[in-house]
């Protein structure tokens, strides 16, 4: 049963695939031809996630997930949430450098939230899945059924970074019921608590019970 995930990220991908198991075979962008940046322009996490599959679906005509992810900081009213991965370029708008910066981002972050007590934020991961459904035996037509699943991890902004794993945000995150961060827990525990994992596990959990 083939899927398609809306990325080129192979650590995603990789992921992905150990959650899914044998029974889907996931492909990437790269092993569909689509080689184009797909537009996120979305003010929301979940719009961010189905306007990335609704591009794969209305161009490769297959069933196909994506997912969108923000840091939600309750101090900075959710702030960066769907901005996460610009976080510092929003402020210096010419600088396309900080594009991806994930050590800006986090600078930016500890700044805004100075000394405010209260540190208390999420990861949110979102998965658009659009199913491909063939109404007519013969294929001649077909319609699509859209569905999302939700994943977050509870957590506190520390006041420095701390751990040299991982990526983006995880030197500053520690999850709830831990005392490292995301960067000092390491691959193996992240990946079984991580936002990305409780979201992937509901589309696992869904697949597993419909045909695509
Ligand atoms: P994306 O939607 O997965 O590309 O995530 C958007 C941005 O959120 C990334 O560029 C990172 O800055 C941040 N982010 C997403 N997932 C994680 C994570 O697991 N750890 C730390 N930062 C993350």
């Amino acid at each position: 049963m083939k899927l398609v995930f809306a990325t080129n990220n192979q650590h995603k991908l990789d992921e992905i695939k150990s959650i899914l198991g044998d029974k889907f075979e996931v492909v990437s962008l790269r092993e569909i031809g689509c080689l184009e940046d797909i537009p996120e322009t979305g003010k929301t996490l979940e719009e961010n996630a189905l306007q990335k599959a609704q591009y794969v679906y209305d161009h490769f005509h297959v069933s196909c997930f994506a997912d969108d992810t923000g840091l939600e900081v309750d101090a900075l009213n959710g702030a960066p949430g769907v901005y996460s991965a610009r976080y510092a370029s929003l402020e210096h708008p010419d600088n396309i450098e900080l594009g991806h910066d994930s050590e800006a981002n986090m600078d930016r972050l500890l700044r805004e939230l100075g000394n405010n007590n209260n540190r208390k934020a999420r990861f949110r991961t979102v998965i658009a899945l659009i199913e491909k459904k063939d109404v007519c035996p013969c294929g001649c037509t077909s319609i699509k059924q859209v569905h999302q699943f939700e994943g977050i991890v509870e957590g506190k902004i520390i006041r420095e970074k701390r751990g040299g794993e991982g990526f983006g945000y995880d030197p500053i995150f520690q999850p709830e019921g831990y005392d490292k961060t995301f960067a000092e827990l390491g691959t193996d525990i992240k990946n079984k608590i991580s936002h990305r994992a409780r979201a992937t596990e509901k589309l696992a959990e869904y697949l597993k019970t419909f045909r695509l």
